[in-house]
């Protein structure tokens, strides 16, 4: 309950920022969900925007509120992208993203976007990322296996992320994601490189240097945290 209205702060905080005739990036997750909610009242109300949606079950809800959803190709800019995020360093505003398995279409999303805005609760700000959640890591179907021992030999203990009847859990990109465990991250910088550099590594879940402003909610009001610089 209190974590519920926590994230409604936030969320409508988030889609109180998006202004008249914006491209606006749709986020993933149950906090960004209740963003697109509190954006579809906004536009019920007169705002005209259009959206881009992160993830297939975002651009279905997008599309089931009534907001007016175009494909990737058809958008050459964003104004605004609000999202959610399983952890939030504080310090730096860096982020751990991708327990819905979105993480790529997000993070492209993220670096289009001329303004991301992340929206959460308090219980995900982290003095380090990895300090709760493993890092995700979107692979192709071939080889993953490998990509798992690879991620191993770095320190990592890697799942398989499994959908509830067992069957390897599939992205919206048709990939398989490796939940990889390292702990407390002291350099998320020099991790997500080498992440990056391994072969059928798509992408992971360590959003750094993306975020401009964190929205903290809490039950009665919203905390922000801004970047200095993007
Ligand atoms: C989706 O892939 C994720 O990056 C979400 O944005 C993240 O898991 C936060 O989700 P909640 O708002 O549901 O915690």
């Amino acid at each position: 309950m209190r974590a519920q209205r926590s994230k409604e702060q936030a969320a409508r905080y988030a889609a109180s920022l998006v202004e008249p005739g914006m491209t606006v990036g749709l986020g993933s997750g149950s906090t960004a969900e209740l963003a697109v909610r509190a954006l579809a009242e906004r536009v019920r109300s007169g705002l005209r925007i259009v959206t881009v949606a992160t993830s297939r079950r975002t651009a279905r809800l997008a599309r089931r509120v009534g907001l007016e959803l175009r494909e990737p190709e058809e958008v050459e800019r964003i104004d605004l992208a609000i999202d959610g995020a399983d952890e939030v360093e504080e310090r730096s505003l860096a982020l751990l993203k991708g327990r819905g398995g979105a993480l790529v279409r997000e993070k492209l999303v993220a670096r289009l976007a001329a303004r991301v805005v992340i929206v959460v609760d308090e219980t995900k700000l982290v003095p380090q990322l990895g300090t709760r959640h493993p890092v995700p890591v979107e692979v192709v179907p071939f080889g993953w296996s490998w990509c798992a021992r690879w991620l191993e030999e770095m320190g990592g203990h890697v799942v398989l992320r499994r959908r509830e009847d067992g069957r390897p859990f599939r992205s919206d990109n048709g990939n398989v994601i490796l939940d990889a465990w390292f702990g407390p991250i002291a350099e998320p910088q020099q991790l997500a490189e080498a992440v990056k550099r391994l072969p059928g590594v798509v992408d992971h879940g360590l959003f750094l240097d993306l975020a401009d402003l964190v929205v903290v909610g809490s039950p009665s009001a919203v905390r922000l945290l801004s970047a200095a610089s993007k």
